[in-house]
């Protein structure tokens, strides 16, 4: 267990009626905003009107930056940074899944600099962080958690690369998660949320190293809870306290709470980014086929008992068995609810990667930011993830 330092200095609005509280949220920071959506969805929910409502009866200035992707991309926090100097935006509001509010941090930061935005991301460069514009979000699909982290991850098509990066001024100030507003979310998006969030779960939960207790039982019942709560959200959209539970999971999976006392890298989202990377595939579907390969990768000694653990308190497997045979169970549990309750394809040919074509290159970038050895559950080399990649075909 490695000492920490805990500060979420996010203010969240979490309920139905909450969003009644823009308006006032927004104006504290100023006049002029900057609302940056997806690719439509918040039209078609009838977000939109009720968010330019509040922002006009807010007596606020309004610009738009429409259109950003899913696996958002370089080019529109560019395209983002530029609309901010053009308009001295003061506030940005993000409004849309992790894609959006991913890609409106990094519309924060680029804006107060002079330097390309890719730059940020660019190993040999990396500027610090030193300015960004203050960003209020309103989430619209539970996954990424990026609602209540300081973390962006964007895409650069140019180079086949998806990069991720932190800084402590990339907070949102305030977020609203209003569960309603993931009433149309679809089944099979609700799935790939679902799976992202567990993910995030099991790149902490599973450690060699001695970890908390407390934290154990935390991660443990945030697991149990996407268990329990995502095939009734794909069987029933508007089950308010599925969407509800999925949601307050999302954020705190990843806002620093269940990480905190853990020193070691995550292994199946850098493996993942260069699949969403390359294909352009869906996080959390990658994520899913991933996993249950990775956990087996992993099976050794050291990492049974841990496995085990996870197997007994997650899905209830009988802890009279012998350790080996409840880890194996484990995996089969995983696998079963990720690919036959919440319905995922198994394989990367099913998601359109038909051949090995890339994996080297892939391998080598997931490993490059650790000088070649990622010091996961298992530490893994290039050749380790190749090996993953292999067996998820
Ligand atoms: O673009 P629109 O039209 O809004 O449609 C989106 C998109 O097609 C749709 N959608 C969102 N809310 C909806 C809805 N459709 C109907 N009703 C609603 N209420 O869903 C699709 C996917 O949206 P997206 O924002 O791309 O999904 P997600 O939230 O899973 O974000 C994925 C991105 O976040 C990154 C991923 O790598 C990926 O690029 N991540 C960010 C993290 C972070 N900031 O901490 C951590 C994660 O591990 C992850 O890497
Ligand atoms: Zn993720």
């Amino acid at each position: 267990m490695q000492d920490f330092t805990f500060q979420n200095p996010v203010k969240i609005h979490f309920g139905h009626d909450k969003l009644a509280k823009l308006g006032d949220e927004l104006k504290q920071f100023g006049q002029r905003v900057l609302l940056t959506y997806g690719g439509g969805s918040i039209k078609k929910i009838g977000l939109y009107d009720r968010v330019i409502k509040a922002v006009r009866e807010a007596g606020m200035e309004l610009f738009e930056l429409p259109g950003i992707e899913p696996n958002p991309r370089i080019s529109s926090v560019r395209e983002g940074a530029r609309l901010c100097k053009e308009h001295h935006i003061d506030v940005l509001l993000a409004v849309g899944g992790g894609s959006t509010i991913d890609c409106t941090k990094w519309i924060a930061a680029a804006a107060c600099v002079e330097h390309d935005a890719w730059d940020f991301f660019d190993y040999e460069k990396r500027p610090p962080v030193e300015r960004a514009l203050p960003i209020v979000s309103v989430l619209t699909l539970a996954a990424t958690g990026s609602e209540m982290d300081s973390g962006g991850v964007i895409s650069n098509p140019d180079t086949n690369d998806k990069r991720g990066r932190l800084s402590p001024l990339l907070f949102p100030k305030v977020s609203f998660l209003d569960p309603t507003l993931t009433y149309t979310v679809s089944p099979y998006q609700t799935a790939c949320g679902s799976a992202d969030i567990f993910s995030h779960l099991m790149e902490v939960y599973f450690t060699t190293d001695h970890s908390m207790y407390l934290i154990d039982t935390f991660i443990e019942g945030m697991m149990r809870t996407v268990v329990r709560y995502a095939p009734i959200a794909m069987r029933e959209p508007e089950n308010y306290e599925a969407r509800a539970n999925l949601m307050w999971a999302s954020s705190w999976a990843i806002n620093g709470l269940v990480g905190c006392d853990k020193p070691q890298a995550w292994s199946c989202h850098p493996m993942e980014h260069e699949l969403s990377a390359v294909y352009d595939i869906t996080h959390g579907h990658g994520l899913a086929i991933l996993s249950p390969r990775w956990l087996e990768y992993c099976m050794s000694n050291e990492t049974l008992p841990k496995i085990a653990q996870f197997g007994i308190n997650v899905f209830g497997i009988e802890a009279t068995m012998p350790q080996k045979e409840i880890a194996l169970r484990a995996i089969d549990a995983l696998a079963h609810f990720l690919f036959d309750t919440l319905g995922l394809q198994r394989t990367l040919p099913e998601v359109g990667i038909v051949d090995e074509t890339h994996f080297d290159s892939m391998a080598f970038k997931a490993v490059l930011p650790y000088g070649g050895n990622l010091p996961g559950f298992r530490p893994l080399t290039k050749e380790d993830v190749i090996e993953i990649y292999r067996m998820c075909m």
